[in-house]
Parts: structure tokens; sequence; C-alpha cells
């Protein structure tokens, strides 16, 4: 049942979920901050294996998240100078940090191969996921 899944599991689910129902998420995976390391860790994801496994605070989008605790919406990932590049078909990409007693722990990651596809809607809609897995992690 239900309450024999790992937290791993439920998390791989979230992504599945998503990548599945809404056409222009195609890589969505979530990274978790190590320690006092000041370093992102790859977690469950779905789509193309990144060799970006590690990030450092700061570097790329998902890294510039970890430090200023924000939504980062790229609407078009060719106009980021720091952007780390993980498959070429990507157009954009929008992370959104989780917080657990007000503090960013991790964050959802999701690439898109469409331009521009995010909206307001996929952040709040992403604000509410980030918010239920704060609760199960
Ligand atoms: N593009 C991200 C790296 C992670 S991949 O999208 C899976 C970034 O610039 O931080």
């Amino acid at each position: 049942s239900d309450s024999t899944k790992t937290t791993e599991e439920r998390l791989l689910s979230i992504c599945q979920l998503l990548e599945t129902n809404i056409n222009y998420y195609n890589w969505v995976g979530f990274y978790f901050a190590n320690g006092d390391k000041k370093e992102l860790h790859l977690g469950p994801y779905v789509g193309e294996p990144t060799d970006h496994t590690i990030i450092p605070f700061g570097k790329g989008i998902c890294g510039q998240v970890a430090v200023s605790n924000e939504n980062f919406v790229v609407p078009d990932v060719a106009a980021q100078d720091n952007y780390i590049a993980c498959s070429i078909t990507v157009k954009a990409e929008i992370v959104v940090p989780i917080f657990v007693n007000g503090k960013n722990i991790g964050q959802i990651d999701i690439d898109s191969n469409t331009p521009d596809p995010f909206t307001e809607k996929d952040e709040r809609f992403l604000e509410f996921v980030c918010e239920k897995v704060a609760a199960i992690i």
C-alpha cells in the first residue's frame, strides 16, 4: 500500500505525474541542498539523464534559486548566461524553491522543449506542489 512507499518513490511519482500530464513539462526533477556544503544534489527525476547531479550554490538557474529563495522562470534559456545546459532540446525552464519551516531546502526543476511556455499559473501550481512535497519529506 501507499504507506510502504519511500519518500524517494513518492517524489518520483510526482515527477511522473507532472511529466505525463502536462505536455510542456519535458524534464521534471528535484534538487536538494546538501547540508553545509552549499551544493544541490539531484533527487528523483523523470526525463533524459543529466550529468549535472551536483550543482554548486549560485551556479546555473538551480544554483541561483538556492541563493535567492525565489521562483526563477526562464522563457528562453539561450538568453541566460548563468545557465547549465542539460540537453540541446531544452528551450525554457522553471525552478520553484521548497521551504521547510521557512528554510529553502531544495527545489523542483522543470525543463520545457517549448519556448516560453510557463505562466503565473505554473508558478502558483508548482508552489502548491512544493508545499505538498515539504509536508512529506
Ligand atoms: N538547467 C539547470 C541545470 C539542471 S538541468 O536543467 C536538469 C540550471 O541551469 O541550473
